[in-house]
């Protein structure tokens, strides 16, 4: 019987996880419905049971849920700005989805589910670092959405029991994160155009700062967060992140010598639902999980960039 559930599995961060406990010798399964999801993230996963279904349908959450003891829930439309384009589709595909899945979780006998939060929480207040005390401010629909899903947990685990730990996210970033559509992460798609030889466009004067995080950072605390004792983590949102932020113009100047670009960045209108900057404060995930990064930003952006050079991301 499968003991792990992967929600997002074909997609960047959920085949992530996925590989690393197909790694550990685990069961897994995985589902992926393939609306940003990529058939070609599943390979290297071939020992994982994979079931093609969208979580806003009941009976797809019903069959992936049977049998598993920790779901890891990944699957999102995770983009702001396809969240201004069409709210509605975020709302389906992250609130929904996630109420169905917390039902068919409840009574399938899950043990545990640990929720993808995202960074967007903490929207435009000014202070940081931003830590989990602060009062959430979402400012775009996908933020209200990813938002919606952690009160969803606590609420699963306050009312019925359930297990529940959100790691909020801090743009994370990575080999298989696809690089080829306009809603894409920044670096994705800065890699692959500079790459390319192409210019990149910078929305803002490119002094907004991110705390970017890389792929196996967030795997490790994902892992750890399995692992944890329950009177622990249940029912707590941590941020997971690395603790220091780079502008957009200081990390193309890094990308420049990773990837050969001799050119200067276009700069076009800052985009709507943006914010300026974030940086997450990291220890409280330090206090319950043990958690620390693993690998750094210059070298995960180093290895990102080795991704796409051998020809990662292509379609
Ligand atoms: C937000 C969340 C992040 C979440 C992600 C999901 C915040 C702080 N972060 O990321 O946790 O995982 O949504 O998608 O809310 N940009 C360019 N040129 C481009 C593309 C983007 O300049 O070609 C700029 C954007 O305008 C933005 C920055 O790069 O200022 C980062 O954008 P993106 O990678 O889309 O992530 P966020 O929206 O910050």
């Amino acid at each position: 019987m499968p003991s792990y559930l992967v929600t997002g599995a074909a997609g960047f961060i959920g085949r992530s996880i996925a590989a690393a406990l197909l790694a550990r010798g685990e069961t897994v399964r995985g589902i992926d419905s393939f609306i940003t999801g990529k058939r070609a993230n599943l390979v290297g996963l071939e020992a994982m049971e994979f079931i093609e279904g969208d979580l806003a349908d009941p009976a797809a959450c019903a069959k992936a849920c049977a049998g598993v003891e920790i779901v890891f829930h990944e699957a999102a439309l995770a983009s702001v700005p396809r969240s201004v384009a069409d709210p509605v589709g975020t709302n389906r595909n992250c609130v929904d989805a996630t109420l169905n899945l917390l039902v068919a979780a409840r009574a399938a006998g899950v043990r545990r589910v640990i929720y993808a939060g995202s960074s967007s929480a903490y929207g435009e207040s000014p202070t940081l670092p931003k830590h989990e005390q602060m009062l959430p401010a979402p400012i775009s629909p996908y933020a209200v959405a990813k938002l919606a899903g952690e009160h969803y947990m606590g609420a699963f685990t306050r009312v019925y029991g359930l297990e529940t730990v959100v790691l909020r996210y801090f743009n994370v970033f990575g080999p298989h994160q696809d690089p080829t559509s306009h809603y894409s992460g920044v670096l994705a798609i800065f890699c692959r155009r500079m790459l390319a030889g192409q210019q990149p466009t910078i929305f803002g004067n490119g002094e907004q700062s991110r705390d970017f995080t890389y792929i196996d950072n967030v795997v490790h605390a994902n892992l750890l967060a399995a692992a944890a004792p329950a009177e622990k983590v249940s029912g707590r949102t941590m941020n997971t992140a690395t603790g220091s932020r780079i502008t957009l113009n200081e990390t193309f100047a890094i990308l420049r010598e990773l990837t050969g670009y001799s050119g200067q960045p276009a700069y076009a209108e800052e985009r709507a639902g943006d914010i300026r900057d974030s940086l997450a404060d990291i220890r409280l995930a330090g206090e319950l999980l043990g958690y620390k990064p693993i690998v750094d930003f210059r070298e995960g952006l180093r290895r990102t960039a080795e991704w796409y050079r051998g020809g990662g991301g292509q379609e």
